[in-house]
């Protein structure tokens, strides 16, 4: 992660309401993708955004997904979400990803799933969009580097996707990778390049069928923009965000858990479990606070940072008798 805060590249006045999005959920249970042409190059900044971000998802509103779960705090406009960011793939900045992640081809796409499974196999994206049942989930997401926003995601829960390939006794751990592909990714050809591609995350079982564990392969109601992870990612929303990992290709289950790439890097400041929590503070900043986006230096928009990002009443049960700080 960087050294310094950095002041997201859109002043907030720049900024369009949401509030259009929201007002045009639709109930369906289907996941079938409406193909709906766009209209591009349109002068308002809200059919931009839309022509960016792809195409319309059918799924079911917020209001029909598990109580609890949906959080009615503001959500983070569209145009913070897509513009700030971090996919070291496309660059270390905070713009590099919104800048340069058009190059990435997504169509087409498969995840491969292997490793403690009865039936591992390959899901082409296709497939994973007729087979499960979207739902939007509007959550928070508190990055390491203490900036967050809350996004409505739409997406399926991890574990419909991992029960498919009927996990073995054995499988305690998931590991995840992301798309390496270096002619279309500048971030991993350059030399000030610190990670050792691919990107890879991991969690343990329990946390992987946790149902608030998302695959999202959309935002606002649209797939998913390439910078933010396209065509699916995972979001977990009680960790930092560097355990919610874009572009994944490849799913693997294992009995012994798996090296990450951050943890690998740094593991002294990026622990394996990256549980939000405002009580351990990084060794070079502190967790207590964080800046909600929009934010700017005259608006930062401090929040105080909630113990598992706010998902205490769901997920403290699974770290029962551990040692937080040690297991950061
Ligand atoms: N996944 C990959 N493959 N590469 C990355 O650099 N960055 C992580 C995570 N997933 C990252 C990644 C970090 S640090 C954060 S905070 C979130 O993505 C940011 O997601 P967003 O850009 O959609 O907000």
């Amino acid at each position: 992660m960087s050294r310094r805060l950095r002041i997201p590249p859109i002043p907030s006045s720049e900024i369009t309401a949401e509030s259009a999005y929201i007002s045009r959920r639709a109930f369906m249970r289907s996941a079938a993708l409406l193909a709906t042409p766009l209209a591009a190059g349109v002068g308002s900044p809200l059919l931009a955004a839309e022509a960016r971000s792809g195409m319309a998802l059918r799924y079911a509103d917020a209001a029909a997904g598990p109580a609890g779960f949906n959080t009615d705090e503001a959500q983070t406009p569209f145009e913070d979400v897509a513009s700030y960011g971090n996919f070291y793939e496309f660059g270390t900045d905070k713009s590099d990803p919104a800048r340069y992640a058009g190059q990435m081809t997504v169509d087409p796409w498969s995840v491969e799933v292997d490793g403690a499974v009865g039936k591992p196999g390959k899901l082409n994206l296709e497939d994973i969009l007729a087979v499960f049942d979207l739902e939007e989930r509007i959550y928070r997401l508190r990055c390491v580097e203490a900036w967050s926003m809350v996004v409505p995601w739409v997406g399926f829960p991890l574990g419909d996707l991992l029960q498919r390939f009927e996990p073995q006794s054995s499988a305690r751990f998931v590991e995840f990778r992301t798309l390496y592909r270096r002619e279309e990714m500048p971030g991993t050809r350059s030399f000030t390049s610190i990670i050792d591609w691919p990107y890879r995350e991991g969690l343990r079982m329990d946390e992987a069928m946790h149902p608030l564990t998302l695959i999202a392969v959309g935002l606002y109601g649209r797939t998913l923009p390439n910078q933010n992870g396209a065509p699916l990612r995972l979001v977990v929303p009680w960790k930092y965000g560097f355990k919610s990992i874009k572009s994944i290709v490849k799913i693997r289950l294992l009995e012994r858990q798996p090296a990450t790439s951050w943890q690998s890097l740094a593991p002294r400041e990026y622990g394996f479990y990256a549980n939000v929590n405002p009580e351990v503070d990084h060794p070079r900043w502190s967790q207590r606070y964080e800046r909600r986006l929009p934010s700017s230096l005259l608006r930062p928009n401090r929040v105080p940072t909630r113990m598992f990002n706010g998902y205490a009443e769901q997920v403290a049960g699974l770290y029962k008798g551990m040692d937080l700080s040690r297991l950061y």
